[in-house]
């Protein structure tokens, strides 16, 4: 009688095996169990019908039964082990991150080319002991042209072409009126910058627009020399364009300053022995300077007898186009950030 039992049951470990080779996801398992495994499952009445064999027979019966129970449960441990891995590797898949994939970039906004030399010629100068200070950028023809000794018809009012206002206004062509309205208010020793836009109704250009930034400098004090404005302009210089240079000051003409002259510096591109920026000179020409004019101290109360100063004025454009090899001024007004992520120091 246990013969036909086992085979029976037997049958039963293969059916049950086999079925749960097609068995694709935790429901269809879950279902599976529930049929073999469960309550008044398959194995279940198995079990009740081994109260029906004879009494001899039951343990060996028992012990198949069992064994199948056993079997059953194994193989549905590893079957679920088996849908959890695959699920599991399925998610990573789906949530996988490729860490070779270039990254996705972040555009910071930074200072304007401008800006930042703007900024780093006021540290230079801060560093040689100057206050930094500004003026108004609507003037009048007192503190842009009088007090620096440029009097109404003198030719080099026809050189600064000046945007006029109403009322004897006018926008500054330079920032050398801030040298007039800082020593209507200070008193010598004092060495000062004034940074600022200036205005000429130039036509745009290459290297015209008809508004631009100086820096203009300004000291005062009982017995400064050229010697002394030579070595502030050379400090100065080597600090900007971050490099040793050699300077010439070739005599030159403002009329608010005596002597007068202009710097030269060794080309930045040949150092000096000749190319096609510096037009085969060797050098170029990067500012105005002298020793305050006479005249330019009386007019705001100094004895140009007790004291002296030295002055110098230079274009930001102009600097900043030599150090980056800019072209075109114009470059700086259009906000073309191809430009302004190509210089700096975002580039
Ligand atoms: N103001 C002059 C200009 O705009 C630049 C300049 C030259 C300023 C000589 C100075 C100086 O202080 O001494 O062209």
């Amino acid at each position: 009688m246990t013969e036909p039992f086992a085979a029976g049951i037997e049958r039963l470990r293969q059916e049950a095996l086999g079925t749960l080779e097609s068995v694709g996801d935790t429901a269809a398992l879950e279902a599976w169990r529930v049929h073999y495994l469960g309550k008044g499952g398959v194995v279940t009445e198995e079990l009740k019908r081994i109260g029906g064999l004879a009494p001899a027979e039951r343990p060996a019966a028992g012990q198949i039964v069992n064994d199948l129970k056993r079997a059953l449960s194994e193989a549905l441990d590893v079957a679920r082990a088996t849908l959890e891995a695959a699920a599991q590797e399925q998610a990573s898949a789906r949530e996988a991150v490729d860490v070779t994939l270039p990254g996705r970039g972040v555009d910071m906004g930074v200072a304007h080319p401008l800006s930042e030399a703007m900024a780093h010629i006021e540290a230079i100068f801060v560093g040689l002991g100057f206050a930094v200070t500004s003026g108004p950028e609507i003037e009048d023809e007192f503190h842009n042209f009088e007090a620096l000794n440029i009097p109404a018809h003198h030719p080099a009012r026809a050189m600064h072409d000046t945007f006029y206002l109403d009322h004897g206004r006018l926008l500054r062509t330079h920032t050398s009126t801030v040298q007039i309205r800082y020593m209507e208010r200070h008193r010598p020793p004092f060495r000062i910058i004034a940074p600022g836009r200036v205005y000429r109704s130039d036509a745009p250009d290459p290297t015209h627009s008809p508004v631009f930034h100086q820096v203009e400098g300004l000291a005062v004090g009982p017995d400064l020399t050229m010697g002394h404005l030579k070595s502030v302009l050379k400090t100065f210089l080597q600090a900007f364009f971050d490099r040793r240079l050699a300077l010439r000051l070739r005599p030159s003409y403002f009329p608010f300053t005596e002597p007068s002259a202009e710097v030269d510096i060794s080309c930045l591109l040949c150092g000096g022995s000749g190319c096609r920026v510096c037009k085969n000179t060797g050098w170029i020409e990067v500012l105005g300077c002298g020793l305050v004019h006479p005249a330019v101290l009386a007019r705001v109360g100094l004895d140009p007898e007790v004291v002296r100063g030295f002055a110098f004025g230079m274009g930001v454009e102009r600097l900043v186009m030599l150090r980056d090899g800019i072209p075109d001024v114009r470059l700086f007004y259009e906000n073309d950030l191809r430009f302004l992520k190509s210089i700096g120091p975002c580039a």
